[in-house]
């Protein structure tokens, strides 16, 4: 069964970001499994540590995570028209050693989705990630998009999607991904 990684580049208890990784994952049809993966414990990015030590371990394991995933989704914030430290942290430190780049990420299927409590989208963020998406050798998925808007409006205090218009979005995009990741693993099996 494919697999996609989904990572919520907010660390906030009730993150807009991570409701809607949520919601794609309610969405997304039942042959492909999302697993969304915590970065709560990713150190900041420091060359001096030794890849070996425990300070590591959450970077190790979110790197084989993410090899061995078929897929893998991004929800990011906007933070002053751009991408958002705290997950671009996570992706600097699983794309080191450089060497590894090509194993982790080569002709991986990627898709960037995002939310917001303001009137943008998340759109100047998404298009931020897709230099990166470009320089890590990912297949980026440009089928279906997921901007959403007003975040506070459009889900509910316990973190449901109220809101009819975005979940049509959220639908597309996620039955999207999945045909994509999926087609993307068989034509990789058949090569
Ligand atoms: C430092 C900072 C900068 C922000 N800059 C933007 C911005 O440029 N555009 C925007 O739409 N929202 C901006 N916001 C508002 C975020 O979209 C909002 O806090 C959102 O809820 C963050 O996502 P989360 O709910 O997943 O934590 C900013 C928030 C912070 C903390």
């Amino acid at each position: 069964m494919p697999t996609i990684v989904a990572i919520s580049g907010s660390l906030r208890r009730k993150s807009f970001n991570t409701m809607l990784l949520n919601a794609v994952a309610v969405a997304t049809p039942s042959g492909t499994t999302i697993e969304i993966a915590s970065i709560r414990d990713i150190p900041l990015y420091d060359g001096d540590l030794d890849p070996a030590s425990a300070a590591l371990a959450p970077v190790r394991d979110l790197k084989e995570r993410i090899a061995s995933a078929d897929g893998l989704l991004l929800a990011t914030p906007e933070y002053n028209h751009s991408i958002p430290g705290v997950l671009k942290n996570v992706i600097d430190w699983v794309s080191r050693p450089a060497t590894d780049i090509g194993r982790i990420f080569g002709g991986k299927p990627a898709a960037i989705v995002g939310a917001t409590t303001g009137g943008g989208g998340t759109i100047l963020a998404q298009a931020a990630w897709l230099p990166v998406l470009r320089a890590l050798g990912t297949l980026p998925f440009f089928g279906k998009r997921v901007i959403v808007s007003n975040a506070a409006k459009v889900f509910s205090a316990d973190g449901r999607l109220e809101d009819a218009v975005v979940r049509t979005q959220v639908e597309a995009f996620s039955v999207g991904f999945a045909e994509f990741v999926a087609r993307h693993r068989l034509e990789a099996d058949r090569s």
